[in-house]
């Protein structure tokens, strides 16, 4: 089948390199050129695994191609994807211009039928709004065409987005013509070969859904954010509370690890825009404002142990920092724990050595400038000369360091933890003082009370 996808992000990307991958012919149409270029050359500007590969391999069989022509891009396929960026507003909201825009692209160029599919993340009632678009584009051509809107929001994980998207745990496809939906069934029969996983259902339903995906796995975090508080504060371990509900299939050990908070492009602006709609519809969504809440305090953790650990005087200290993306394996740090850190220490006058292992590039264009931030080229280059270690993102590399290293080269022998990746009772022997989220005595209360374990 002929498929244009408009946006070459994450999500955009990830669905066009797939879909050519089956044999399907994508052009993917992106407003940034400097992007299409170097996805002409068989370049992914974004880090995420297998994608390069899968790009190079398309490009190469003819299958796969990139423009910054919208009009080459309607006339192309018959199904029109829109993967384009739906960023927070000021007042939290989902910003749809770009939606919109790529919707009266469309309509500007439509000479014959096409399925629009909204693949990005948009509130309820998007969907009417890119078909009206799309109607009054073509009145103001004076033209009438046939086409259909339907929504099939995308649920892969940054990080392991091929495999999510090979396959999927299920499609959503919101389609209010049973004609649509069928057409959508044949183009993604290749990902369910060994059963069925498309969930058809109404338009409005569908783009509910992926609010209430991304919602309901936030609340997963900040509820054990906040048990971790609280066990710090009453003396528990809250690792082995975890440990003691996931064994409830009820619960489950998915999604409950306690950290320094969620970040990315998805949970904090997808929670805000779900409780935002919320309000637009009178109706106040408690539950989600007390997610995003304990959320925003919870990336400000680690910066509080290690502000009360030196009591205060974090200026001309340096901290070494293991991890900038948002999560592992991806170079994605948008709304990343790590930015409110480093903003933090900046403010206090601190220095900061850092190591990603991908997301340098981008940690130094949001930083650029910044000379209280340095960026190294391993994790032990980010200890040299450090007076403490801070751990924000659990990267593999990090889950089992030397630990006489990490104390040989640290000023002062103290690790902050944002992930809890270490036997704490382990850590100790090596002389190093170590505070994670949650772990009994993880409150830091000044240098001299900082015994934990
Ligand atoms: N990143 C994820 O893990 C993920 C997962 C599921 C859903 N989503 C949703 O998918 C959507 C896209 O997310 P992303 O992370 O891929 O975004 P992104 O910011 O990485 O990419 C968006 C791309 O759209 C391009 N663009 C903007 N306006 C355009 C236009 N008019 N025509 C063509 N291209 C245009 C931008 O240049 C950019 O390359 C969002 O709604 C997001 O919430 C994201």
């Amino acid at each position: 089948m002929r498929l244009t996808i408009f946006g070459s992000g994450y999500v955009g990307l990830v669905t066009g390199a797939c879909f050519a991958e089956v044999g399907n012919t994508v052009l993917c149409v992106d407003v940034d050129a400097r992007k299409v270029e170097r996805l002409r050359r068989g370049e992914s500007p974004i880090y995420e695994p297998g994608l390069d590969e899968l790009i190079k391999k398309n490009i190469a069989a003819g299958r796969l191609s990139f423009t910054t022509d919208a009009a080459e891009g309607v006339n192309h396929g018959l199904f029109q994807f829109i993967a384009v960026g739906t960023p927070p507003d000021e007042d939290g909201s989902a910003d749809l211009r770009y939606v919109l825009s790529v919707a009266e692209s469309i309509g500007q160029n439509l000479s014959d039928y096409r399925i629009v599919v909204t693949k990005s993340t948009v509130p309820v009632g998007t969907a009417d709004k890119v078909k009206a678009k799309i109607e009054q584009t073509l009145v103001d051509r004076g033209v009438q065409i046939e086409f259909d809107v339907v929504s099939n929001p995308e649920f892969l994980k940054e990080g392991a987005a091929i495999n999510d998207f090979m396959k999927p745990d299920r499609i959503v496809v919101g389609a209010d013509n049973p004609r649509t939906a069928e057409l959508l069934k044949v183009l993604y029969d290749p990902f369910t070969r060994n059963r069925e996983r498309m969930i058809v259902m109404d338009v409005r339903s569908s783009e509910l859904t992926k609010y209430a995906a991304n919602a309901m796995l936030a609340t997963k975090i900040s509820f054990m954010n906040e048990l971790a508080n609280l066990a710090e504060r009453v003396g528990a371990d809250i690792e082995k509370v975890r440990l003691g509900i996931g064994s409830d299939p009820r619960i489950g050990y998915h999604f409950i690890y306690p950290g320094c908070g969620y970040g990315g492009s998805c949970f904090p602006k997808d929670v805000r825009a779900l409780a935002r709609s919320a309000s637009e519809h009178s109706f106040s969504a408690e539950l989600l404002e007390a997610v995003e809440s304990v959320n925003l305090r919870q990336k400000s953790v680690l910066f509080e142990k290690i502000n009360r650990y030196f009591n205060g005087e974090l200026a001309g200290k340096t901290l070494g920092l293991w991890g900038l993306a948002f999560k592992p394996n991806t170079d994605d740090m948008r709304e990343a724990p790590s930015r409110t850190l480093i903003d933090a220490l900046i403010a206090a006058g601190a220095r900061i050595r850092a190591y990603d292992p991908v997301a340098r590039e981008e940690a130094e264009r949001i930083y650029e400038g910044a000379e209280a931030v340095q960026f190294v080229e391993s994790s032990a280059e980010a200890l040299r000369g450090a007076d403490a270690l801070a751990i924000v993102t659990e990267w593999q590399e990090f889950r089992s360091p030397d630990f006489e290293v990490v104390k040989s080269q640290l000023r002062t022998p103290v690790i902050f933890d944002g992930r809890n990746l270490y036997d704490p009772q382990f850590v100790k022997r090596f002389g190093l003082k170590y505070y994670a989220i949650g772990r009994g005595d993880s409150v830091v209360d000044g240098a001299q009370r900082a015994n934990a374990f």
